[in-house]
């Protein structure tokens, strides 16, 4: 094996990540505008080759969000989703257009299943558009990705003929997605082997894997696609994405790295980042991460049991395969409380994997003191959920100024509530069938809505009576388009309208920004 340009032996692989866009396409992971630009900012300071910043044509938002992403972006490929038809790549092309680097990432479904039921196309019709799709997006850029959308349920014969003509229209990346989830690590390898093998002018493009997680298998189907010849992975943080999630990049980065013996690939990935970037799309998904997650997952370094803690304090390989240092998990040496000052505020947000600008520091700041006033114990926990509600409500147009609640058996529980819209504020009492209900009745009084109450969930942060609570509120608007938030408090009724309104906020900045519009996946035939 020769040497890369990095001087290492081992094949480079591009990571090309999708949390703005697969993952933003899971139902109540939507993030607004600020947010995407910040989840983009973080992935570029990370490493990633190919940032998927949106699907332009979806509406006024998402393309809004993509040309100021291609704008900022420094040293990432932005790439801009279009279906095949002339519009989606003409808008995709003009979103992207101030990139450094732009890509046009365009696709088309090639299954049987979806030429039939969703395109509505015989198959020769499909391989038209193919050649048309491409060819026009190269008039606009030189850097085009194709997708055979269902490639892994395609018939070979077909998609080698798909990719050929992808290929000869001037594709420079041929991505394969599993879009169902539904391939096995084996048969995902020798489907790209196939086509290296048949298609004629394969050597022409790189090769893309593209996995979904519905059998709990897309990141080791990844690897497998690499195996055979892939060297580009499409992934999400955290593995967010359609239903079960896409392949997480923290799982594959650090499998490459960790596993080098049998997977001698690398990646361009700062792997000490990849605790903050999960933190960040966590807080703004308002999607927890599974505690036992790999890698990020609270529990990933905890080690339990009187066994492993033994081994652990005689040599930590024993039960360690990575350290919690090299994903950016530092060692948590300092206890907060009442009488810790700023600078060590300070030091335990970085241990903690935050990097917050001076105003959200500050702002943080003030409310860990007035959490550490009102709890004997602040944890990392509650610091953290703190910290995840500041970076979210920082554009917040609706904001919570006052509550009082009279609730207990003798009804009907009554909410008193001070908000300040965009500037100004408005007081109004409301009651409700429970104190959860007076609250929701009160903020739908002061800014009425249609949105519907999806869920309505209570966790506790720690443990004790004196535990924050963290309230995630999901609510739906006139088109069934969920958007989830969180907010934490010791009082739960407090942390129950602040999460509401979390909500709120993320509706009406969508709504802003004209975002609704053109599913991906949606199974209406397309129109041209
Ligand atoms: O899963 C899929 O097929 C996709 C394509 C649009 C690339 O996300
Ligand atoms: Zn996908």
């Amino acid at each position: 094996m020769t040497a890369n340009a990095s001087g290492s032996d081992k094949d480079r692989v591009i990571i090309f990540d999708t949390t703005l866009r697969d993952g933003e396409q899971s139902p109540g992971a939507s993030m607004t505008f600020e947010e995407k630009l910040e989840v983009a900012d973080l992935l570029d300071e990370m490493g990633v080759d190919v940032i998927e910043a949106g699907f332009p044509i979806a509406s006024t938002g998402d393309f809004e969000a993509v040309s100021e992403i291609a704008r900022r972006v420094k040293r990432a490929t932005v790439a801009g989703l279009a279906r095949a038809g002339q519009k989606d790549i003409d808008r995709a092309g003009e979103a992207v257009r101030h990139a450094a680097k732009p890509r046009i990432h365009t696709f088309i479904s090639t299954s049987p299943v979806h030429m039939k039921y969703k395109l509505q196309m015989e198959p020769e019709k499909v391989l038209e558009m193919i050649a048309a799709s491409v060819a026009r997006a190269r008039n606009l850029v030189p850097d085009v990705e194709w997708s055979a959308e269902d490639g892994t349920r395609t018939e070979h014969d077909f998609l080698c003929r798909c990719v050929e003509t992808a290929i000869r229209a001037g594709a420079t990346t041929i991505n394969i997605p599993d879009t169902v989830g539904y391939t096995v690590p084996e048969e995902y390898y020798a489907l790209f082997a196939m086509l290296r093998d048949r298609v004629p002018n394969a050597d022409q493009a790189i090769f893309s894997v593209h996995c979904h997680n519905d059998l709990g298998m897309a990141v080791a189907n990844s690897l497998a696609g690499v195996k055979a010849g892939a060297r580009q992975i499409e992934c999400t943080i955290n593995g967010i994405g359609e239903r079960a999630g896409n392949a997480a990049l923290e799982e594959i980065v650090m499998a490459l790295k960790t596993r080098g013996d049998v997977l001698p690939f690398e990646t361009g990935i700062e792997s000490t980042m990849l605790n903050r970037a999960s933190k960040l799309v966590a807080a703004v998904t308002s999607f927890p991460v599974q505690y036992n997650k790999a890698i990020v997952g609270r529990n990933a370094f905890a080690h339990e049991s009187g066994i492993h803690q033994d081994g652990m304090l005689k040599n930590t390989t024993t039960y360690e395969i990575m350290t919690p240092e090299s994903v950016g998990v530092l060692k948590t040496s300092l206890v907060m409380g009442k009488h810790s000052g700023r600078h060590a505020f300070r030091e335990k947000l970085k241990e903690l994997g935050y990097e917050l600008g001076e105003n959200a520091v500050e702002d943080a700041f003030k409310r860990f003191k007035d959490l550490a006033d009102r709890k004997k114990h602040v944890y990392d926990e509650d610091i953290e959920a703190l910290v995840d509600d500041e970076i979210v409500t920082a554009h917040d147009r609706i904001k919570l100024v006052s509550l009082t609640i009279v609730a207990g058996t003798q009804g009907p529980q009554l909410a008193t509530m001070t908000l300040d819209i965009d500037g100004a504020h408005r007081t109004l009492q409301s009651t409700g069938n429970g104190p959860v209900d007076a609250i929701f009745n009160a903020v739908k009084a002061l800014v009425p809505h249609e949105a519907k109450l999806e869920l309505y969930q209570v966790h506790a942060v720690t443990e004790g009576t004196d535990a924050q609570a963290e309230v995630s509120v999901r609510l739906s608007d006139a088109e069934g388009r969920a958007v989830t938030a969180k907010a934490a408090d010791p009082d739960t009724l407090v942390a129950s309208a602040r999460a509401y309104l979390g909500a709120l906020n993320k509706l009406l900045s969508r709504a802003a920004r004209g975002e609704s519009g053109e599913r991906i996946h949606s199974t209406a035939p397309m129109s041209i």
